[in-house]
């Protein structure tokens, strides 16, 4: 079996991913076979973005299951579970790997598993993106043909790099680049790691899209000014009540954009949803390394700017109340309240 994304090789044998923490010096690709380098891969964010990590760790157990018993099976998806705590959609991937009951499993059977959930990650990036570009075009009132740039701003990275497929936020905005050709992105640099930065600027150059690039904190001064037409973030989990955990900066971005009117989407496939969170205070929030606040460290050598004695809060996500939300893009619609969503998905 072979599966491939931009970030992401299987082959039968290997399973390889692109370092996403040596993006953009260098286009290294690891192989994480191995399953404690998959579970080290997902925790330093070599291999991220919700959908992508559920993925890979789907494919690390079905791959580890060829040499191994039902109970190290399990045992491995346990692992698996806790490298990350905030993506539903690693435990969900894994959820519906270990579904079978007990002495049921066989390698071939996660392995197919494994195989639809690919396809399907692919298949749900294409609908939230066309969704998504429908909802803008109509409600945002754009003529392609006579009007300036759509101007869009973005946090953290949701496209091919997080995903299977094209992407989640970042899939709309191609798809409204495809479609217009008249799409401009600020891109949110997304301290402390620079997902956007390392990231999403990469990818937006990869896709010939124009984009700016800017530090977290001069997005207030672009919406005062009338520089952003809508803000399209990705999320990590979304709750029953429609708050929804993303990575952090994203609140901030869902007040300002409040503050100055202008619409704010929030995209994500199914998987993302947790129908068993009622509310984002449920929702488990990733504490990250003091390291990552005092400097740097990585492709881009190691400088530290504060002193190491400074206490750190370094909380990798954050949640955004569902009433500062203006709607829901997933891969079976549009919703403008967390209700429909709910509705949608527990309807399918
Ligand atoms: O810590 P990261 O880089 O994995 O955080 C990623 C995000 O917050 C993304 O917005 C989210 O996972 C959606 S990716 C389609």
């Amino acid at each position: 079996m072979k599966l491939e994304s931009m970030s992401f090789r299987y082959d039968g044998e290997k399973i390889c991913v692109l370092d996403q923490t040596r993006l953009p010096q260098e286009k290294v690709w690891l192989d994480v076979t191995e399953p404690d380098l998959m579970v080290e891969a997902i925790r330093s964010l070599r291999v991220r973005g919700a959908p992508l990590i559920g993925l890979a760790a789907a494919v690390t157990l079905a791959h580890a299951a060829k040499d191994a018993n039902e109970d190290q099976v399990r045992a491995l998806a346990g692992r698996l579970r806790e490298a990350r705590p905030t993506a539903v959609n690693l435990m969900n991937a894994l959820d519906r790997l270990m579904n079978f009951a007990p002495g049921e499993m066989t390698a071939e059977q996660l392995m197919n598993e494994t195989r639809a959930l690919f396809a399907e990650d692919q298949m749900l990036c294409e609908r939230i993106s066309a969704n998504g570009a429908d909802w803008v075009l109509k409600t945002l009132a754009r003529d392609p043909a006579g009007e300036p740039s759509l101007n869009i701003l973005t946090h953290c990275n949701t496209g091919g790099l997080a995903t299977a497929g094209v992407g989640t936020a970042i899939g709309i905005i191609r798809e409204l680049h495809k479609r217009t050709g008249r799409i401009h992105v600020y891109v949110d640099e997304t301290r402390p790691l620079l997902q956007g930065g390392r990231l999403t600027a990469w990818e937006m150059n990869e896709l010939s899209i124009p984009h700016t690039l800017i530090c977290d904190n001069m997005a207030a001064l672009l919406m005062r000014d009338g520089q952003v037409d809508c803000v399209m973030v990705g999320c990590d989990r979304i709750a029953r009540n429609g708050d929804f955990a993303n990575k952090v900066g994203t609140y901030s971005l869902a007040i300002l954009a409040r503050h100055h009117n202008v619409p704010f989407l929030v995209a994500g496939p199914n998987t993302t949803v947790d129908l068993k969170c009622a509310s984002g205070r449920e929702i488990p929030i990733e504490q990250r390394p003091t390291a990552e606040v005092h400097g740097v460290k990585g492709a881009f050598g190691d400088v530290r700017w504060a002193p190491s004695t400074a206490p750190v809060f370094n909380p990798a996500f954050d949640v955004t109340p569902a009433e500062l939300v203006t709607a829901w893009v997933l891969d079976n619609g549009v919703f403008t309240s967390p209700s429909e969503l709910i509705r949608a998905i527990e309807g399918e």
